[in-house]
């Protein structure tokens, strides 16, 4: 059974409950956001954590932000809450594309709800704030349900890159855990399993915050899929010995051109894939690509703190007051991709012109 990373509880009054994946995979536990400071803290301290369920958890965050209205509120006392409230959740994670198109889609739902409004007397202009708040929900709803067919859906479309008795590697998490559905990369995995393909998945551990060992190989176990940790400096070596066939992971926002911003060490994996001429697959949403920036060169990389790199699963492994240096992501060329698996299918060999054309 596939996890449920992100479920709204009940109506335009519920709340947002999520799988704490800090907490993964020694206890499974749910943490419920009942208002939009919870919800942020969630996010930057990756209790949610993967770009789609980031894009998700937001756009219902907008939904606990409504709840703040009180009945003497109107529409436009509203759309100054979505508004501010966009803005606050999206200064929490600065990388992934989705979070931006998630409050930005929600917002502009809102406007055109205000805007089919003109001529409401001031008694329903109050009752209205309500009526925008159902209207943000149900927008949240929709990004929801479409993430879920977009993951099974690229899945469908990536799992001929599994080939039969291969192996593949992965890195970080793009599972059920970072989604609304059943994943990216991982759904590419379990799409080419429930075909009956025997295959092994490595996956790298994920430094410094260890998503690969504690969250994906914790997905993959769970579905009975032949999966092996390996440290993030072992993946060369197993190239070298011809045990990898293909790395195939998601993204985070991928530019105009192709470059595709992933979980750190990515690029490192990218170059050791060109040097050992294994595919090296992207598997991503459209709602992760940014047609504004022209190139990875743009996408601003978060950088995370110092204690993540001087810690490990809290002990001290840094002398005290060492210099560090964290980017929680890198960038992948475009050049270095054979192709990047999307909902509408395959870009092969990316670059400006065939993303265009995939994405109009
Ligand atoms: O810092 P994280 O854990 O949010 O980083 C997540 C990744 O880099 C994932 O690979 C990416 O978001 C793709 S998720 C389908």
């Amino acid at each position: 059974m596939i996890v449920q990373a992100v479920k709204w509880v009940g109506g335009v009054d519920g709340f947002l409950e999520l799988v704490d994946q800090r907490r993964l995979p020694a206890e499974f536990v749910k943490l419920e956001c009942r208002n939009i400071e919870a919800l942020f803290e969630a996010i930057k301290t990756l209790a949610v954590r993967g770009a789609p369920a980031i894009g998700v958890s937001a756009a219902y965050g907008l939904v606990l932000a409504m709840q703040k209205l009180t009945s003497s509120d109107g529409l436009q006392q509203g759309l100054k809450v979505l508004a501010q409230s966009a803005e606050s959740l999206s200064s929490s994670r600065p990388t992934a594309a989705n979070l931006f198109w998630a409050l930005e889609r929600v917002r502009r739902k809102a406007e055109e709800f205000a805007g089919s409004q003109p001529g409401a007397t001031s008694q329903e202009l109050q009752s209205a704030g309500r009526l925008l708040a159902e209207a943000v929900l149900a927008e949240a709803n929709a990004i929801y349900q479409e993430d879920v067919e977009m993951c099974r859906r690229i899945g469908q479309n990536g799992e001929t890159f599994i080939k039969p008795n291969s192996s593949i590697l992965t890195h970080c998490n793009a599972g059920a855990l970072a989604t609304a559905g059943q994943g990216t990369a991982l759904s590419v995995v379990f799409e080419a399993h429930k075909k009956g393909k025997k295959f092994t998945v490595y996956v790298d551990e994920t430094r410094p915050l260890l998503q690969g060992a504690r969250l994906t190989a914790w997905e993959l176990k769970q579905a009975e899929i032949d999966v092996t940790v390996i440290c993030d400096n072992m993946a060369g070596w197993l190239m070298k010995q011809g045990k990898i066939d293909a790395v195939i992971t998601g993204a985070d926002r991928i530019a105009a051109n192709g470059d595709a911003a992933n979980k750190i060490g990515t690029y490192g994996l990218s170059i050791l894939a060109r040097e050992h001429s294994v595919p090296f697959y992207i598997a991503a949403p459209s709602s992760t690509f940014d047609l504004d920036i022209n190139s990875g060169a743009e996408i601003p990389i978060e950088q995370r703190a110092a204690e993540e790199v001087t810690t490990f699963a809290k002990t001290q492994i840094a002398p005290d007051g060492i210099n560090v240096y964290n980017p929680a992501f890198d960038v992948t060329e475009a050049r270095d991709i054979a192709a990047i698996i999307t909902e509408r299918g395959v870009i092969e060999n990316p670059n400006a012109e065939n993303v265009s054309e995939h994405l109009r």
